[in-house]
């Protein structure tokens, strides 16, 4: 049997495309023109690097079990708000509830703060209660092509 590790995009990169899909597919909808060529070159380009931009992954074995992202921006609309963002969190569906959503935000919070970043900002539609569990504050609302978000912050340490 093998364990969930956490790495980044950068050490296992040919997981890049497949991932794209999964993103691409969940987030598309909040976003103007962003293709999934687009968000190929993005992962592709984070998985050259272990500083941000960058992605981190749950693996197991060579099984790619999720993400969560490091970004200076995660939608134009929402710039002048902060300049670093977790975004993109994911779980393939048949890994949810066993714990590996939280793992990666907490390795992102541990990660940001090893990078000197001061507040970490995130939006979610609808997993506001997950991520005040884990520490993250309700910053007020946005709008992202008509649907509403919650903005929220932490500081990481
Ligand atoms: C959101 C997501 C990443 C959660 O991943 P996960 O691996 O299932 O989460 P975890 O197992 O770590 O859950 C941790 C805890 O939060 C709880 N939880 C999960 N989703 C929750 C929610 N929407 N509201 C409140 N609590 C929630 C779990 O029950 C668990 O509680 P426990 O520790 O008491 O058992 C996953 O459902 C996913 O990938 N969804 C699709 C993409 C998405 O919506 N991403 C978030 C974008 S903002």
């Amino acid at each position: 049997m093998t364990a969930v590790a956490i790495r980044f995009l950068a050490d296992v990169p040919g997981h890049a495309d497949t991932l794209a899909g999964w993103h691409h597919a969940q987030w598309s909808h909040l976003y103007e023109r962003w293709t999934l060529e687009q968000t190929r070159d993005e992962l592709r380009d984070h998985a050259t690097r272990r500083a941000r931009p960058t992605t981190l992954v749950a693996i197991d074995g060579d099984a790619l079990l999720g993400s969560v992202s490091l970004v200076d921006e995660d939608a134009p609309e929402l710039r002048d708000q902060g300049d670093a963002w977790l975004a993109s969190l994911y779980v393939v569906p048949e890994a949810r509830g066993t714990g590996l959503g939280k793992q990666l935000v907490q390795a992102l919070v541990g990660f940001a703060a090893g990078q000197g970043v001061a507040r970490l900002w995130l939006f979610t539609p609808e997993h506001a209660g997950f991520y005040e569990r884990l520490g993250w504050r309700p910053q007020g609302q946005a709008m992202l092509r008509g649907t509403r978000v919650q903005l929220m912050d932490i500081l990481p340490e």
